[in-house]
């Protein structure tokens, strides 16, 4: 029995359960850090996973135990094998080990409370390490066209476990089975199993549907695929606005991100998702497909009430709509939380707007946080729009949110902190403007 591998939070969290994914791609393994907690065994189709045991033995440890133990960075027996298989992703990877790469990779490995610093020395001393491709042509067998449809009766309760291929296939199935749940990243419904106890009669399992993973690029657009995830989705929506990099990369930590889709957290219609506020201020569209076919709306009108989302029986999202910035477009965006990163949103907010002239249009301020949904700030455009950019006009926009939200108390903020944080982002935003050293999109640059 291998027993490496700990659960210690069982939500995604601590990073004690964290193992590398190995996946197929181009030929070649790419290794990414995952938390088994919440990973579903059907997902694991086709890949392969590395624990804590493939690596090394007490006798002959692998180069990074071996770095972990002789720079004192061992920590507690949980803690320490997700740390190592963290590290084992970075070196994987190819990443260069800068201190930077180096904390993003270990972000999602909460707890050190022997220390820090000798994990960072250790992280420091890895060697480039060889490329895990030894097992690239075993993984290649197992690819295979076929739709996979599981079924058993566990403890007398009979669950259905299916794996499309093709969006027709998952158009079939989510008709056949309009109540099953859609189970993309699993970093939401992992949750709803190992803290919700909740059972799940019928899964179908959207990430083997290649279409639902890519993105693409028109003239004036860049379309990402539900199932793409943050990991992926980072650098092709951060070429264009700089800002929503940097809020995506705050998203969990690399373990959640390389499983969280951008899809799973808009269709999840939280009002504190970190994704919907950035895209409704960048303008985003949500293409629903379902046996009947596609619509597209824009990304805002999906989210209706609490819980209510305009998404019908049958139906999935199917990709998201992202216009690239126009030449004279300015792009904010915010994320207040407790923790940089592996936390979730107080608040969340994004600020797009022409400038011409010192004049503002097509001003687009939107938040998480602050609503039953995320929700655009209408009185605050109002008051910026077709009017000059000055701190004057900003500051009635700031007055003018109360006309917009009325926020509400709970563990993460009370409603009085988030108005004033709301308003304080507002004005953030015209002063990092102001500043001559804003991060600017795209289309303001060329
Ligand atoms: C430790 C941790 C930290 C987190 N930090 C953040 C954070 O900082 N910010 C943040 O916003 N979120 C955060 N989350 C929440 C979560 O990671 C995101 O909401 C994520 O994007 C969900 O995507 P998923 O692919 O994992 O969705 P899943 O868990 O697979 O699904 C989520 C919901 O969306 C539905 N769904 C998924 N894809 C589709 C589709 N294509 N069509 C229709 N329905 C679909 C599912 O049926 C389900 O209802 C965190 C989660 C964890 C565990
Ligand atoms: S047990 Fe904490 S992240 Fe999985
Ligand atoms: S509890 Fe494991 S290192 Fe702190």
């Amino acid at each position: 029995m291998q027993t490496g591998t700990k659960e210690g939070c069982a939500e995604g969290d601590c990073g004690a359960c964290t193992v590398v994914l190995g996946e197929l791609v181009d030929g070649k393994i790419r290794c990414r850090s995952v938390n088994t907690c919440i990973l579903f065994m059907g997902t694991l189709d086709g890949k392969e996973i590395r624990t804590v045991e493939s690596l090394g033995t007490p006798n002959a440890p692998h180069e990074i135990q071996k770095l972990v133990a002789e720079k004192h960075g061992s920590q507690c027996g949980f803690c320490t094998p997700g740390i190592v298989m963290s590290l084992v992703a970075l070196q994987a990877d190819g990443m260069s080990k800068t201190r930077e790469n180096i904390d993003e990779a270990l972000a999602g490995n909460l707890c050190r409370c022997t220390g820090y610093g000798p994990i960072i020395d250790a992280a420091m001393a890895m060697g480039p390490g060889a490329q895990p491709d030894n097992n690239s042509e075993q993984l290649a067998t197992l690819q295979h066209d076929e739709m996979i449809k599981l079924s058993a009766t566990i403890y007398g309760i009979d669950k259905r476990f299916y794996i499309p291929k093709t969006l027709e296939q998952l158009a079939e199935l989510t008709t056949e089975h309009p109540d099953a749940t859609l189970l993309a990243g699993g970093t939401d419904i992992g949750l709803w199993v190992t803290k919700h106890h909740k059972t799940l009669h019928t899964i179908i399992y959207l990430g083997n549907v290649a279409e639902l993973s890519t993105t693409s690029q028109t003239e004036d657009a860049v379309h990402i695929g539900a199932g793409v995830k943050y990991t992926d989705a980072i650098t092709k929506l951060g070429v264009f606005y700089p800002h929503m990099d940097t809020v995506i990369r705050r998203i969990g930590a690399a373990q959640v991100r390389n499983l969280g889709t951008i899809g799973g957290n808009i269709a999840n219609g939280s009002p504190i998702g970190d994704m919907p506020p950035l895209l409704i201020a960048a303008g985003a569209k949500l293409v629903l497909q379902s046996l009947e076919g596609e619509r597209t709306i824009s990304l805002e009108d999906y989210f209706i009430d609490y819980g209510k989302q305009d998404l019908r029986k049958g139906e999935i999202v199917k990709s998201i709509i992202v216009p690239k910035p126009g030449i004279h477009q300015n792009y904010y965006a915010y994320k207040i939380s407790k923790r940089f990163e592996s936390d979730i949103s107080a608040v969340c907010m994004a600020m797009s707007f022409d400038l011409v002239d010192g004049v503002c249009s097509t001003v687009r301020i939107a938040y998480g946080g602050m609503a039953a949904t995320p929700k655009r700030a209408a009185a605050a455009e109002k008051i910026l729009e077709g009017n000059d950019w000055t701190e004057k006009n900003i500051r009635s926009a700031m007055g003018a949110l109360s006309a917009d939200f009325t926020p509400i108390d709970d563990m993460r903020a009370t409603k009085n902190y988030r108005m004033q944080v709301a308003q304080n982002l507002i004005l953030k935003a015209f002063l990092e403007d102001r500043s001559g050293n804003a991060l600017h999109v795209l289309g303001a640059n060329a």
